[in-house]
C-alpha cells in the first residue's frame, strides 16, 4: 500500500507548499482540513500540523483533538501547529514583543536531535508569526533557538512529536528540505518511492479495478491536464475510452487540426467535432465578458451532450481535475469552488453529467502532472504548452466576437507565439497571447493613410496564474514581432505591449 503523510491544514497560505516539499522528497502526502479528518486516518504514517492565520490565543482559534495521533505516529507541528501543541499541554503562548516576520538564523541547535541532523548554527529560517512560545510544558525540550526566539524548535520526551516555530517549506529556510527529510525519512522511516513511474503503475491498476469493462468519455481541450488524464485512462481501459475534442472556433490558428492529429498518433479513440458555427451564433452581438463566457459554457455542454449521447452504454465521465482544485473545494476556509458547486442544479443537469465521475489526476499538482506526462511518453512540446483559457480567443477579442476578428487575432497570435519559440523565449514565459482591441487607429502605409485595428501583446511570468508580472521581452524581439504583424496581418496597423502586473491588472483583458 502507498505510504502517505497527513498534512492537517489550519488555513496557512503555506500549506500547499508543505505538500509540495514533501512530494519533492518522493513521499506522497495529502492535505485535509483540521476540522474534516479523512476516514482512513489509520493509514497515514505521520502527521504534519500546518501554520494558520489565527492566533492560538483567539477564542475562535481552530481546535483539534490529537489524542489518536500524538504518541501513536510521528507528529510535526509547524508555526501555529507548534504553538497549539505547546499551549494545549500547559505551555504559555504570548504576543511577541517584536513581531517576527522574515529571515532569522538559528543561534543554538541540539545536534543530538534527529530532527536537526546536518543543520548548523547560522542556518537561515523563515519566520512568520505574531505570537511566541513563552514557556514550554515540562516534558517538552528545546532543540533549536534563534537570537530572538528561544523556542524555535522542540521535541516532546518519549514520543516522536516535534515542533518548529519557523516554516521549513519556504525556500528562504535554507535547510528546510533537510529538516523535512530528517523528519520523514529518519524519524518516520518513509521509503521515498513515490515517483512519476510508480504513480503511473499504481494509478493504471487502480483505474483498471475501478472501471473494469465500463465505457468512459472525456472532453479533451488540447491542454496538459486533459491530455495526461486521457493517456492514463487509455492505458487502463484502451478503446473503452472515447475522447471528445470540440472545435469552438476560438482556438489558436490550426490548433484543432494539429492537436487532433497528435492525439490520433497517441492511439486515442477520439472524435473531433467542428462546432464553430454554433459558438459563433451564440456569441453574436454579445460584448459583455461574463455573458460571453456563459454562452460558450452553455454551448460546450450542449455539443458535448449531443456527442456523449451517441455513444451507447457509457458509465463514466473522466475529468482532468488537478489537486489544487480539490484542496480549494474542501479547504479549512472554504474556497471559491464551493460557490461554483452550489450553482449545479441536479434536476437540470445534461445527461453526461449524471455519469459517475473519474478524476485520475486529482491528487497531483500541475508540475507533477507534467512529470507524469513525461513518464507516459507524451511529447515535451505538448507538455510545455502555455495555459490557454477555456473560452479561448473570445476573451481576447474585446467586445463582439466575429469570424473576421477571430481570423485576424489568430494570425497575430501565431506570429507572436512562433516568434517566441524561434527566439528561445517560449519556455521563459508562463503564458503569452495577443488581444484584439476594438479601436481603429491612424497609420501610414506607403503614401496612404490607414485607419485600422490596434492589437496588444501580453506575456507574463507566473507560477499559478494567481499573481503575475509582465515579461521584460527584449526590445529587439518586440520590434521584430511588431513589424511582422503590421506587415503580414491585413487590418492591423498598430501593436502595443502590455506592461501591467497582476494585481492590479489581470492576465486576460476580459
Ligand atoms: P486572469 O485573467 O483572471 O487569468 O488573471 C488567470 C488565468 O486564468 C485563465 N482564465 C481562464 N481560464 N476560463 C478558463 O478556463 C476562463 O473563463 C478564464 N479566464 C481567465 C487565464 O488564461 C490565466 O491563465
Amino acid at each position: 500500500m502507498q505510504e502517505k503523510i497527513l498534512i492537517l491544514d489550519f488555513g496557512s497560505q503555506y500549506t500547499q507548499l508543505i505538500a509540495r516539499r514533501v512530494r519533492e522528497l518522493n513521499i506522497y502526502c495529502e492535505i485535509h482540513p483540521y476540522n474534516h479528518l479523512p476516514d482512513d486516518m489509520d493509514t497515514f504514517k505521520a502527521t504534519i500540523l500546518s501554520g494558520s492565520p489565527h492566533s492560538v490565543r483567539d477564542t475562535d482559534a481552530p481546535q483539534i483533538d490529537l489524542s489518536n495521533i500524538r504518541g501513536e505516529t510521528p507528529l510535526l507541528g509547524v508555526c501555529y501547529g507548534a504553538q497549539y501543541l505547546a499551549q494545549t499541554n500547559g505551555g504559555e503562548v504570548l504576543p511577541s514583543k517584536i513581531r517576527e516576520y522574515g529571515r532569522a538564523n538559528l543561534a543554538k541547535i541540539d545536534n543530538s536531535s534527529d530532527l536537526m541532523k546536518g543543520i548548523e548554527v547560522g542556518s537561515q529560517v523563515w519566520m512568520s508569526h505574531g505570537d511566541t512560545i513563552a514557556t514550554l510544558p515540562k516534558e517538552f525540550n528545546i532543540i533549536a533557538s534563534t537570537a530572538d526566539v528561544d523556542v524555535a524548535a522542540y521535541k516532546i520526551e518519549e514520543e516522536d512529536t516535534y515542533a518548529i516555530q519557523f516554516h521549513p517549506e519556504v525556500y528562504h529556510s535554507t535547510d528546510g528540505k533537510q529538516l523535512l527529510e530528517n523528519f520523514l525519512v529518519n524519524i518516520v522511516g518513509c521509503s521515498q518511492d513515490w515517483t512519476p513511474d510508480s504513480f503511473v503503475d499504481t494509478k493504471v491498476d487502480e483505474l483498471k479495478t475501478q472501471l473494469g469493462d465500463d465505457k468512459v468519455i472525456l472532453g479533451l481541450s488540447g491542454g496538459v491536464d486533459s491530455t495526461v488524464a486521457a493517456i492514463l485512462l487509455h492505458k487502463a481501459v484502451g478503446k473503452n475510452l472515447t475522447c471528445i475534442f470540440v472545435d469552438n472556433g476560438l482556438l489558436r490558428k490550426d490548433e484543432f487540426e494539429s492537436v487532433l492529429d497528435q492525439y490520433k498518433h497517441m492511439g486515442l479513440n477520439i472524435i473531433g467535432i467542428n462546432a464553430k458555427q454554433r459558438f459563433y451564433d451564440a456569441l453574436e452581438g454579445e460584448s459583455d465578458p461574463e455573458t460571453k463566457r456563459k454562452a460558450i459554457g452553455r454551448v460546450f455542454i450542449e455539443v458535448f451532450d449531443d456527442e456523449a449521447n451517441k455513444i451507447k452504454g457509457v458509465k463514466w465521465l473522466a475529468q482532468g481535475t488537478i489537486y489544487p482544485d480539490v484542496i480549494e473545494s474542501v479547504s479549512a476556509t472554504g474556497g471559491p469552488s464551493a460557490t461554483i458547486k452550489s450553482h449545479h442544479n441536479v434536476g437540470g443537469l445534461p445527461d453526461f453529467m449524471k455519469l459517475k465521475v473519474v478524476e485520475p489526476l486529482n491528487t497531483l499538482f500541475k508540475d507533477e502532472v507534467r512529470r507524469v506526462g513525461k513518464s507516459l511518453g507524451i511529447d515535451a512540446e505538448l507538455l510545455g504548452r502555455h495555459p490557454f483559457p477555456g473560452p479561448g480567443l473570445a476573451i481576447r477579442i474585446l467586445g463582439d466576437v466575429t469570424v473576421e476578428r477571430v481570423r485576424l487575432l489568430q494570425e497575430v497570435d501565431a506570429i507572436f507565439v512562433k516568434g517566441l519559440k524561434d527566439d528561445g523565449l517560449y519556455d521563459k514565459v508562463w503564458q503569452a497571447g495577443a488581444i484584439f482591441l476594438p479601436v481603429n487607429t491612424v497609420g501610414v502605409m506607403g503614401d496612404e493613410r490607414t485607419y485600422e485595428n490596434a492589437v496588444a501583446l501580453r506575456a507574463v511570468e507566473s507560477t499559478d496564474g494567481m499573481t503575475a508580472d509582465w515579461v521584460h521581452l527584449p526590445y529587439e524581439f518586440l520590434a521584430k514581432i511588431s513589424n511582422k504583424i503590421i506587415n503580414q496581418v491585413k487590418g492591423v496597423n498598430r501593436v502595443v505591449y502590455d506592461i501591467s502586473s497582476k494585481p492590479p491588472a489581470t492576465i486576460e483583458w476580459e
